[in-house]
């Protein structure tokens, strides 16, 4: 499963990258709005920190001038993808932008008939809102494994479901055990992740075990350093 960010901040993006777990970057508006950016600006510095995909959403949404801004945006750098709303017009977006070899990201999706849509337009991702829809009563996850089962039925989709508006590490599990090929997920998730209280406390005990011992791996003991002289 590949694992996505989903944040505009360059701070965030180049302390998660250094994991080597990154495999690409998804941005929306809110989220260049929320790190203060341009957005030419913000999607080019990404792209130099991750080499993996970029999401780089459209702000029009009238198709002509869609696909203006996508081109505009595409020859920011290579692995710049496009991001569609899941409108009628952003669907003819994405075929135009498929047609041109530019990736595509079908963003703002909340049922399976939408997705149907979006593997039809030629999308690399389609981009299902789980917590939304959780927040709205519904079951996000729910909606993932439909989206799965669905394209299953036809191997020559080749669509690629992209989790977002992950809220907390189960979504991604539940997503992972579905078979989703991606899931973007904001950086305070990424990081519990990492987490375990068990992790934290067997780590402790080992280490105060450890320097009990007063030994150092990379310095050798004094009778051995004797010897060696
Ligand atoms: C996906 O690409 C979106 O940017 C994102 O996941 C939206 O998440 P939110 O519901 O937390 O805003």
């Amino acid at each position: 499963m590949k694992f996505f960010i989903d944040t505009a901040n360059l701070d965030e993006i180049r302390e998660l990258a250094t994991t080597g777990l990154l495999d690409g970057v998804t941005t929306n508006p809110t989220l260049i709005a929320k790190a203060g950016r341009n957005m030419i600006d913000a999607i080019k510095e990404i792209c130099e920190v991750v080499p993996g995909d970029v999401s780089a959403e459209v702000t029009a949404t009238e198709y002509q001038s869609m696909v203006r801004e996508g081109q505009r945006l595409a020859k920011i750098a290579k692995n710049v993808v496009i991001k569609v709303p899941l409108t009628m017009e952003g669907l003819k977006a994405c075929k135009t932008f498929r047609h041109e070899g530019i990736k595509v990201n079908v963003t703002l999706c909340f049922s399976a008939a939408q997705a149907l849509l979006a593997a039809k337009a030629g999308a690399t991702y389609i981009s299902p809102f789980v917590g939304r829809l959780d927040d709205i009563g519904h079951d996000g996850m729910a909606l993932i494994a439909d989206i799965v089962a669905m394209y299953r039925n036809f191997p020559q989709i080749a669509t690629e479901v992209l989790v977002a508006s992950v809220r907390n590490p189960g979504h991604v599990v539940q997503a992972a055990k579905m078979g989703a090929h991606v899931a973007t997920l904001p950086p305070a998730v990424l990081k519990q992740m990492f987490q375990h209280p068990l992790t934290d406390k067997g780590l402790k005990a080992f280490l105060d075990d450890w320097a009990k011992t007063g030994q150092s791996i990379l310095e050798a003991p004094k009778a051995a350093r004797r010897e060696q002289a």
